[in-house]
């Protein structure tokens, strides 16, 4: 699904990401985790196209995506969410989402006057997928409210839903939990499972190691920009290098 070879990033003198592969392979939902400013945040901008790549690369379905502009990437599968939650706080619940389809012929003049209809039927449609999305996602009832009066953690749910819209293949996800109460959370975690029953991939970093273990059949780790350990939760947890990792600097999130 997602292939990484040799993905390197700097800035200035830090290597925020140091000759970085590994291969997702056909795993339903993969974790990455890493104590804090290890790269993860910085790894993820990579491969979603924030990020250029100083050297390396990357591919999803076999395909190189490294060097496209997040948009292509995203229209190839790829999506993501961030860290810190953005979503159009003027617009309605509802038309956050319906705003994430892509491809809407209505956004151009020409087909807005001489394909009426067509524009008409893609709008109906978006509507139906954004209204199961809020279904899925348990927001129905705040479908009128303006984005920005839904909880941080109901927006976090929503800029997931807006990910979905895109129908995607392999989300990405950093952070998803931080920050949410526990019931969104176990909202999200319902939620990412029937994505995961759907066939949808799912890379996610996250701190809230239970979680980790609960969710990830597979678990990458980095230290200083460094790849340092993939395997399953069982071997994580035992493993005396990534133990090494947490212990060793000023940090509360093991
Ligand atoms: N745009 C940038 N310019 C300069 N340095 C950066 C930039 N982005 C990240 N860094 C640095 O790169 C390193 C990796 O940061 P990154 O945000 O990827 O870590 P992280 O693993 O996501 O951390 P956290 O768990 O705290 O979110 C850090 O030392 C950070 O200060
Ligand atoms: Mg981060």
């Amino acid at each position: 699904m997602l292939e990484l070879k040799n993905v390197r990033k700097s800035f200035g003198g830090l290597i925020a990401v140091n000759d970085v592969s590994f291969d997702l392979g056909d795993v339903g939902i993969s974790g990455l985790i890493g104590p804090n400013g290890s790269g993860k945040t910085t790894l993820f901008h990579l491969i979603s196209g924030f990020y250029k790549l100083d050297s390396g690369t990357i591919s999803l379905k076999g395909e190189p995506i490294s060097g496209l502009p997040p948009h292509a990437i995203s229209q190839l599968g790829l999506s993501r969410t961030f860290q810190q939650t953005r979503v159009l706080p003027f617009l309605s619940t509802l038309d956050n989402l319906i705003s994430a389809a892509p491809n809407q012929l209505g956004e151009n003049l020409l087909p807005l006057f001489f394909m009426a209809k067509k524009v008409r039927q893609e709008e109906a449609l978006n509507r139906e997928k954004a209204m199961e999305i809020l279904e899925q996602l348990k927001l129905s009832d705040l479908a009128t409210l303006p984005a920005g009066d839904l909880s941080y953690g109901q927006q976090k749910l929503l800029e997931l839903g807006r990910v979905l819209m895109a129908d995607p293949a392999l989300i990405i996800l950093d952070e998803p939990t931080a920050g949410i109460n526990p019931s969104l959370i176990r909202s999200l975690v319902t939620t990412l499972k029937q994505l995961r029953d759907k066939g949808i991939k799912i890379f996610l970093v996250e701190h809230n190691m239970p979680l980790v273990a609960e969710l990830c059949e597979k678990i990458y780790v980095m230290d200083s920009g460094a790849l340092i350990f993939s395997g399953s939760p069982e071997e994580v947890q035992g493993n005396k290098r990534v133990i090494e990792a947490y212990l060793g600097r000023d940090n509360n999130a093991a």
